[in-house]
Parts: structure tokens; sequence; C-alpha cells
């Protein structure tokens, strides 16, 4: 995955491209680079992140050009692999964010022809392919060269003889277009874009724009013209920017009380419960990658509890390709960026078996909302480190409504029943606050086994997802080795690798599971792994068979998954903070994966 930002207006587009593109540097963050058209075009890139571009970066003046942040799929994350690529007279930039899947055969033939290569890039053939086909035109030359192109792109050009133009086109890789008063922008999503504009438009797949200081063309790639208004983005710069917090994953786990709220307060309504009915579909698929396949597997859990729906999770990745696809479920696929490119497979596929889709996402106009049949949209805001923490939050809040309205729509949960978890979830912002308040304490804890090289996180029936995604948040961010767990399986081999240096944080709720977790733990104390539990508050028994003890707000037990991830996402972040690593961009990962 990496970043795309394009301007033209009449302004200075060197500091503007510069100061967009760092709004998008947790899409990738490798190495970085511009293009601007001044009396010819002149392009600056460098390795690493987007400051050091910017520390080495010419005065280059012009008002038009390209810029790009990095994620290495081929080639080294080196200078040369750095985009934007030219042509070989030195006229033509792109930048893209994708992978050419036939490029080393493109290659070939381009090398024949006698073009030269500067780079291991599957990028680089795109920008020969234009020189190689150009009309004098950039736009009927993309027109030309996109069906020879295999594989996934957002692309953007220029060229340095047409002045103020950029050309984009756009094939499952994401590419909104901001409209301006005399200038237009490009981005690979609105965060780029919000400190310019509030009206945005999402390119859809298979479509290319024109833009000018003037105006923005859209067509299909085979030319038929495109009419769409812009929406109005809600987002404002500060949802952008770190707001004294020392990293974007702090500032978004202390936001959470306010997106659990406005989440809570979206219209899970608005999507028509009542075509879900008892007999629409017998069971559920909920289909997902990384911390949102963790929703899906609590899910699981939860509309089976709630909603008595027979449910199973499954990764995006397995899904897309399995062979095996019996009964008719409801598909639903959780996507926080709604452009993870394995979820928008799985979601073709559903459709393509025929099957029914809904999609849960943080982001309108996200390429998943166009290939589901209907949409939840969590109101957790921007989130902009890498590792998910308030989305994931808000895609179990969403799980929770969905879980009550299809309860009532198929006649397992009475209106009153209803009503009263609807009444309990209200208070769930004010327990996520409980657990903030005491940030010290988990920051203590975390201080205590930050050295730790592994650790486990243990739960039971529905925290066990909660405990997979614990240790996933420690290992992204803190390097930890961090494995999950579902405590019962324990004695089934991991036991072997418990000792004193490997600390054990067991969810430890007061639920009909609690006596079985209580026996897991004395199995890993009696073996001399520190153990830290997470108890209920008020358990003051468990102090006994624990090393550390943190607390949780009391509340049912269906919901201890959203208290109990927070303290999970507080000790991560610590232990990762004491670690000194890069928590908003953790090592070879980016935040949303638009490559297989
Ligand atoms: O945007 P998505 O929810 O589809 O992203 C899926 C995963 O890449 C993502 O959840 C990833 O695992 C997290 N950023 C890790 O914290």
């Amino acid at each position: 995955m990496c970043g795309i930002v394009g301007y033209t207006g009449s302004r200075k587009a060197a500091p503007l491209l510069l100061d967009s593109l760092k709004r998008l540097e947790y899409r990738g963050y490798d190495s970085a680079g511009v293009a601007i058209v001044d009396k010819k075009l002149r392009i600056h890139k460098d390795k690493g992140e987007i400051d050091n571009l910017r520390e080495s970066m010419p005065n280059i003046p012009g008002v038009y050009g390209i810029a790009h942040t990095r994620w290495a799929t081929h080639g080294q994350p080196t200078k040369d692999n750095a985009h934007p690529f030219a042509d070989c007279k030195g006229e033509i930039a792109i930048i893209h964010n994708g992978i050419i899947e036939n490029y080393l055969e493109l290659k070939e033939s381009l090398i024949k022809k006698g073009h030269k290569f500067r780079s291991e890039t599957d990028t680089e053939t795109f920008v020969h392919l234009l020189e190689e086909n150009y009309t004098g035109d950039l736009e009927s030359t993309f027109r030309k060269v996109l069906p020879m192109m295999k594989g996934s792109f957002a692309f953007a050009a220029v060229h340095s003889k047409e002045k103020g133009k950029i050309v984009v086109a756009r094939k499952e890789s994401p590419l909104v277009l901001g409209i301006g008063e005399g200038e237009n922008f490009a981005a690979s999503d609105i965060s780029a874009l919000l400190k310019e504009t509030d009206r945005v438009i999402a390119l859809h797949d298979n479509e290319m724009a024109v833009l000018t200081p003037e105006s923005v063309e859209i067509t299909t790639f085979e030319g038929k013209e495109v009419t769409r208004r812009p929406e109005r983005i809600k987002w404002t710069v500060e949802d952008a920017e770190r707001g004294g917090y020392e990293h974007f994953m702090l500032k978004e786990i202390f936001e959470q009380p306010q997106a659990v709220h406005n989440t809570l307060l979206g219209k899970v309504a608005d999507f028509d419960v009542n075509r879900f009915g008892r007999d629409a579909f017998p069971s559920i698929k909920i289909v997902a990658c990384g911390t949102s396949y963790h929703a899906a597997l609590a899910g699981k859990y939860i509309l089976e509890d709630i909603a008595k729906v027979p449910t199973e999770a499954q990764l995006a990745s397995e899904y897309r390709y399995s062979t095996a696809a019996f009964g008719r479920p409801l598909v639903l696929l959780i996507s926080q960026s709604g452009e993870t490119t394995d979820t928008l497979g799985a979601a073709r596929e559903a459709r393509r078996r025929g099957r029914r889709s809904l999609a849960i996402t943080n982001y309108v106009g996200s390429s998943i909302t166009r290939e589901a049949d209907d949409v939840i949209y969590t109101r957790a805001g921007l989130e902009i480190g890498v590792a998910a923490s308030k989305t994931f939050l808000t895609q179990l809040v969403s799980l929770y409504l969905l879980s009550i309205q299809l309860g009532l729509a198929r006649r397992t949960l009475s209106f009153d029943e209803s009503r009263k978890m609807k009444e309990e979830l209200r208070l769930m912002p004010r327990a996520v606050q409980g657990v903030l308040d005491e940030h010290k304490k988990i920051q203590k804890i975390a201080k205590k086994y930050h050295k730790a090289r592994d650790m486990f996180f243990l739960g039971r029936n529905v925290n066990y997802p909660i405990a997979l995604e614990g240790a996933l948040k420690m290992k992204e961010i803190s390097y930890i080795h961090a494995e999950g767990y579902p405590a019962g399986e324990l004695k089934h081999g991991p036991l072997a690798l418990v000792g004193e240096k490997t600390p054990i944080v067991a969810v430890a709720i007061k639920d009909h599971t609690y006596e079985k977790m209580l026996g897991n733990i004395k199995e890993v104390s009696a073996r001399s792994s520190p153990v830290i539990a997470i108890a209920s508050e008020g358990d003051r028994d468990i102090e006994k068979y624990v090393d550390d003890v943190l607390y949780v707000p009391d509340v049912p037990a269906i919901f201890t998954p959203i208290p109990v991830t927070v303290v999970l996402q507080l000790l991560a972040y610590y232990a990762a903070k004491e670690r000194g690593c890069s928590i908003d961009k953790p090592r070879h990962l980016a935040k949303s994966v638009t490559v297989e």
C-alpha cells in the first residue's frame, strides 16, 4: 500500500504536496518523492519518511505536480525504487498505488524497444508504456495503455508539455478527488485533503479523471462521461492531527468514549433489518482481515448469543479462495478502511456465489460500500495510527446493535429485552472512560513487563477473540512476540512454552467461564509464569492467584469485550512506549492493505 496526492492550481505545489502527503504517511513510509512541473519536469525523492524528503528538498517552483509515499512490494525500499518515475525523455512522471501483475512481460518487451529502466519496481513499466504510446495527449494515451495493465492500481501522471493537467485512473486501489476554487486535488484518501477542501468525489473502479485548475472531468476507461456530485466531508483537520497526544494511537484510544457514543447514535436502524427477518437467511458468515477479523470472531459470539443466528467467521484471504460454499448465509464484511484487497475480493466472491452481503465500515464512499448490498457505518472518525483501536471498538458496537436489531426482526429477542440491552449499551462510553481513568495503573504494569520476549494472552468465550486482538496489538506495536489463545487450549501444546520469562495476560472476568479460567491461571502460575489478570471490579479473590490485576467496570458479560479491549490497547501502547518503538508507524506495516 502507498499514498498518492496530486495538485493543480495557482499556489506553489511543493509545500502543499508535502503537507498533504504527510497525512498519508500511515499508508507507507519507506521512501517518498514528488514530481513538479516548473519550466521542465523536476523529480525529487528520498529514502525513509516524508520528513527526510522535506529536509533534502530543493526549492522547486511550479503550480502542479504529484507526490507519493511508498510501502514496498516490488523492489527494496531504496531511493531508486521510490516514486515518481519518469520516462526516458524526462517528460512524463507517474505515481502508483497497487500491483501490476504482468509487469515482467511488459518490461521485457519495453526493454527490447530500447527503454531504460532505473528501478526494480513493477510501477516503472507504466511510464515507459505511456511514453511508447504517447499520442500527444496524456488522457488518450492513458485510455490506450490502461487495458494493457493487469492488477490493481491508482495512477496519477503529469506531462511537462501539458500545462496544469493531471491524469488519474483507478482500478481496485482507492482514489478520491478534491474540488477547490480554481484548484483541484487527487489523493488516496480524504485525510490528505481535509486542510484544502471539504468537497470530495470518490473515483470508482475503471474510471479515470483529468484535473486542471478549473475542471475535473471523469470518464470510464472506455471514454463514457461520468457525472458525480461532490460529497461534503464532515471530518476536520483537527481529526487528522495529534491534538497534544504523544501519538495518534494514544489520542485514538482516548477518543473511544466519544467514538462509541457516536456509533451508538448511528443509524443501524437505517439499514432495513426487516429485509433480514426470520426467513431471509439461515446463517451468517463474517469475513474480514486482521483486527477486523477479531471483531468478526467476537461477532460470532455476539450474534449467536443475542440474535441466535448460527454464525461463522472466516479470514477474507481464505474465504475468497475456499472451494466449499455450503448453505446460503448472509455475508457480513468488516473493514474499517473499506479498501482491504482481500475483503473486497471476498465481497466479489460472495456476489459470484449469489450471497447477499452487508458491510460494516468506517469510510463513507469506500470501495466496500459499492461491493456490498447494504452498509452499516461505524462512526469512529479518522484513525491515523496504523494499529486499529477505536475502529475495532466501534465495530464491536455495530455488531451489538446489529444483533439486537436482528434478534428483534427474527423474534428471538423480545422488545423489552432489546430495550434493556440498548440501555446497557448506552452505558458503554462510561465503562470505556472508567478504564481510561486508570491508565496510570496500566502504564505501571506495562513498565514492569515490557522487557518480556514472549507473552501469552488468554481468554474464553467472547473474550477469546479479544485475547487475540490484545496479542496482535502487543506484537505489532511493541514487537514482543505475543500469542492469543483460548485458555482451554493451553494444555494441548502451548503450555510447553510457559515459564518465569513468559508473562501471561488472562482475561478472567466474572462470567460462566470464570472458574475454568481460574483453573488455567493456576496451571500457568504453577509453572512460574507471572500472571496479569483482567478482572471484574470487586473481584478481590483473584488477587490470591495472580501477580497483578487490572480491573474493568462491571458490565453484563456479553459486553465485557468493550472495557477489556481498552485495557489491552493501553497495555500494548505503554509497553511499546517503554521499548521506544515507532508506535504510529510500526515497521513493515501499513494502515490498509490494498495488495494481496
Ligand atoms: O481496513 P481493514 O479493517 O479492512 O483492515 C484490516 C487489517 O489490515 C487491519 O485490521 C490491521 O490488522 C490493523 N491495522 C492492525 O491493528
